[in-house]
């Protein structure tokens, strides 16, 4: 099967950060993959921009290394050559006044040109990026900018940071990537939900047992110790990649897919939240920090040694048992558990649904186990219903737990665009719906605000777990207190 590509007018991308580990990682193998694609017409410019010196041949120089190393190994030469002749590079420090006409010059002057401030920056400078860009007169009508989370680090740096931007753009101009949101699978959560009748009429209390999400990585906090050190889990993952999956499978459904009616069912999701404090955080969150163990086919040192702070509280882990007070979802559990240097790398949603009311098989048939939805986000995207069937044979009627399997790759078989790929092109066509919205930042901190306030409050240390394994024992023990188990069947 062939995806269908739509190209998208000429455009100016303007790549703050753009010596950084992002923008090398991530952002530029995500618009080669785009050029090879024959997604961008010309003139297109891309345009990095830091404080650190380089001219357009070495800047090109170190694209085209990231590329190799970063983009898939089947690019050839001339590919790399041509999407090279699109990048320029401008010294800049944000924190000066010069430099910006430098900028200004390599920036096409035709006003319905979209231009696009990609902000690849630590959060602290995002507002000085937006005014500077107000003060230089660099935002035309077709500008929009874009900002990677974290955004902020509690509820009110967010709204200082987002009241910044929101002085320069309007918030239908302001792109706020949670990466996940890119991902294939969880774009398919949303066609798997509304276009198809079979789930939504399942997709509540009635039937619905339980529902859990788990992003698990193998990665330790590699070279980002200074960062997570302030951040941990919680605010890593939970504010922002656990939640918005919550919300996709728990939202109601939206009129359209028009981007504010999503964010506008989200954000319900969001405030309908039970919440966790002081009074309740003990019994339904555990953190948890990795010590020395195996991961990565090797020994590997543990948290508080990598980041040498041998009194560190920042948890490494985090798994927490949240309820939604809605009609639809009033006392169903969703249990949500990520962390770093668990045993592999692992992110699904399982949606398990409640058992049957009455077997009419006898017990040598075996267990009834539940009918199970598991909508896998990597690796081997894909979704699996675990049904119960006969198993084949004349041996009587015994029953199997089976899953009705659809791996992606195989259905489709073609190249699955990495997240950035995706986010890049819908800022590009001005789609928001991947993106979001300020309220809905700043609902998961309001949200998440008070748990981290809570866990202060204790001012007790993580529970230890050693890397390698599936967070400590009181993770698995939130789950087994309500007689339930993390699903094993597909990890
Ligand atoms: C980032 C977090 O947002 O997501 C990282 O800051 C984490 O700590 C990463 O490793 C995980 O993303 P992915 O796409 O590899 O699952």
């Amino acid at each position: 099967m062939v995806s269908r590509i739509v190209q998208v007018a000429p455009f100016d991308l303007v790549v703050f950060g753009g010596t950084g580990d992002l923008a090398h990682r991530k952002l530029f193998p995500a618009l080669f993959h785009r050029f090879l694609d024959g997604q961008f017409s010309q003139p297109t410019k891309i345009i990095g921009v830091s404080r650190h010196d380089f001219d357009n041949s070495s800047y090109r120089g170190s694209i085209a290394k990231a590329l190799k190393q970063f983009a898939g190994g089947s690019s050839t030469d001339e590919a790399i050559k041509g999407f090279l002749a699109m990048i320029h590079y401008v010294v800049l420090d944000i924190g000066s006044d010069l430099g910006w006409d430098r900028l200004e010059h390599q920036l096409e002057k035709e006003h319905e040109r979209v231009r696009a401030f990609y902000l690849a920056t630590a959060p602290d400078h995002f507002g000085a990026i937006a005014q500077k860009l107000a003060a230089h007169s660099l935002v035309t009508p077709a500008s929009r900018i874009i900002v990677e989370k974290p955004i902020g680090k509690d509820g009110a740096s967010a709204a200082f940071i987002n009241d910044a931007i929101g002085a320069v753009f309007p918030e239908e101009r302001i792109f706020r990537i949670d990466h996940y949101l890119g991902k294939e699978t969880v774009q398919n959560l949303m066609a798997l939900r509304f276009a198809n009748a079979l789930f939504e009429p399942l997709w509540n209390s009635a039937h619905i047992d339980h529902v859990e999400i788990t992003v698990a990585e193998a990665i330790g906090v590699e070279s980002r110790a200074a960062y997570y050190e302030n951040s941990g889990a919680l605010r890593d993952m939970v504010q922002n990649h656990l939640l918005q999956l919550l919300c996709l499978v728990a939202m109601e459904p939206p009129a359209s897919m028009h981007a504010d009616a999503v964010r506008d069912e989200k954000l319900k999701v969001l405030k309908a939240l039970m919440p966790i404090d002081a009074r309740n955080v003990e019994a339904f969150t555990v953190r948890g920090q990795y010590r020395a163990g195996a991961s990565e086919g090797g020994a590997v040192k543990g948290y508080a040694e990598e980041v040498g702070n041998p009194h560190t509280m920042t948890e490494t882990f985090v798994a927490l048992k949240v309820e939604i007070a809605n009609w639809r979802w009033a006392g169903i559990p969703f249990y949500l558990r990520t962390g770093k240097r668990l045993p592999q790398r692992v992110s699904e949603v399982i949606v398990a649904f409640r058992e049957v009311p009455h077997s009419i098989f006898t017990v040598e048939s075996g267990k009834i186990s539940q009918t199970r939805l598991a909508i896998r986000l990597q690796p081997d995207e894909g979704i699996k219903l675990w049904l119960m069937l006969k198993e084949p044979g004349a041996g009587g009627m015994r029953l199997q737990h089976v899953p009705l399997d659809m791996n992606f790759a195989e259905a489709f078989s073609i190249y699955a665009p990495e997240a950035y790929e995706r986010l890049l092109m819908d800022v590009i066509r001005g789609n928001a719906t991947l993106f979001m919205r300020r309220d809905e930042v700043e609902a998961a901190w309001r949200w998440i605000d008070p748990i981290r306030e809570a866990w202060n409050h204790l001012n007790e240390p993580p529970r230890p777990y050693f890397a390698g394994t599936w967070g400590p024992a009181a993770a698995i023990a939130l789950v087994e207190r309500d007689g339930r188990s993390w699903n094993e069947e597909t990890i």
